[in-house]
């Protein structure tokens, strides 16, 4: 590997996808034909949409970038068609959350698929001053390597960015609702049936449950990337930056006791890397609108380094959510985040459930499932299977 630094894999992350080339997955089930007319915008887009009603629903809440893991994970949730994805909620984390949401829409519309909603969220972590205290937080515990959105002034809006985006500004807009009232209104259209896959900061979701706790028992499932419970974090030594970003609402969102939570930390993402051979493998073939956009973005990255190599993290969430089968290692823990300001600030804590221990559990932590490990074989397949999709 030879970007060693943290600051470096996440921002040229912000720029790359992933992918391998067979089969389709066991739960790539064919789509049912049903009309979603009124999520569609054109007659492609209510083509694209009305195949993949039926299928598992979810909302994709992310800190998207261009061609990042956020991205690459919302590609492969929109060409799987036994996925109905009801919209991509948008938080600050890697990007602001405007630069997210004109990637967002930007991206869909690259890929045909517009129809497929775009609703703006929280710009700031829950915390006043998050980003003041970054220069405290660097003297006394450590610099952090990577501060995402906090690396770059905050834009005026999603239409005035510092850079257009790749391939110009979205002609699409994005939904007025806020992300949080986007997550309760379809949590309260299809209770027990939404998985929230949250794969940047928690805020969005920490709002939704403090504004509208009616729906935490008709969340279907809530899928985390976040956390480092038994290795050092990646942005300090405690803590992982999906949960470092924002302690509060990472703490607020682990806490609530939805029926199910699954996590994937940051643990099992450093078991895979994306290299130009898995680059070569996605990008191989008759052209598509997925393989230009990594060939426009991370080509001239391996054309300059072709050691080059970066994580997966929110691909292989996804990856989870698709296909849970490629698991191979998984365990309980009660978990909470440590919010206290100090050297442990955004730490996550994963307790062991112990039948000799009195008590179980701290008070009002909640069960979630870690992934721990995956068949790495079928993560490829499935990863790269979807990323050629025509
Ligand atoms: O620590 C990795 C996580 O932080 C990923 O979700 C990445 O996209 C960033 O949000
Ligand atoms: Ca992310």
């Amino acid at each position: 590997m030879r970007n060693t630094t943290l600051g470096t894999l996440f921002a040229v992350a912000l720029l790359v996808p992933t992918l391998t080339a067979s089969g389709r997955p066991p739960s790539d089930r064919p789509p049912t034909a049903t009309s979603v007319a009124t999520r569609a915008t054109t007659a492609q887009t209510a083509t694209a949409a009305s195949a993949h009603h039926g299928g598992r629903k979810v909302i994709l809440d992310a800190d998207m970038g261009q061609l990042n893991d956020d991205a690459v994970a919302m590609f492969m949730l929109a060409k799987s068609p036994s996925v109905d994805f009801l919209g991509v909620t948008v938080v600050s984390g890697n990007t602001w959350v405007e630069e997210g949401t004109a990637y967002a829409l930007r991206q869909l519309e690259l890929i045909g698929r517009s129809d497929i909603p775009v609703v703006p969220g929280a710009g700031e972590p829950l915390m006043p001053g998050r980003k003041e205290r970054l220069g405290a937080e660097n003297t006394l515990y450590g610099t952090a390597p990577w501060t995402g959105a906090f690396e770059s002034p905050r834009p005026a809006a999603y239409d005035h960015l510092a850079e257009p985006p790749y391939g110009g500004y979205p002609t699409t807009r994005p939904q007025a609702s806020a992300a949080a009232d986007f997550i309760v209104a379809q949590v309260k259209r299809y209770p027990g049936q939404v998985t929230v896959f949250a794969v940047g900061p928690a805020t969005n979701l920490a709002l939704a449950v403090r504004t509208h706790p009616e729906i935490v028992p008709l969340v279907k499932e809530v899928i985390y990337m976040g956390g480092a419970f038994d290795k050092p974090g990646n942005i300090t030594p405690a803590a992982e930056f999906n949960w470092w970003f924002d302690p509060e609402s990472a703490r607020i969102a682990v806490r609530t006791p939805f029926r199910t939570q699954t996590i994937v930390p940051d643990d099992v993402c450093v078991k895979i890397r994306y290299t130009k051979a898995r680059y070569d493998a996605i990008t191989a073939g008759p052209p598509t609108a997925i393989k230009k956009i990594f060939k426009d973005l991370q080509g001239p990255v391996f054309a300059a380094d072709p050691g080059h190599s970066t994580f997966l993290w929110d691909a292989l969430t996804a990856a989870v959510f698709l296909d849970p089968t490629i698991v191979t290692t998984a365990q309980q823990r009660y978990v909470d985040v440590d919010a206290t300001f100090g050297p442990d600030y955004g730490r996550s804590l994963g307790y062991a459930p112990d039948e000799f221990a009195a008590p179980k559990n701290p008070a009002g932590t909640q069960r979630a499932t870690l992934v721990l490990d995956l068949d790495l074989r079928r993560f490829w397949d499935l990863y790269t299977g979807l990323l050629r999709r025509p």
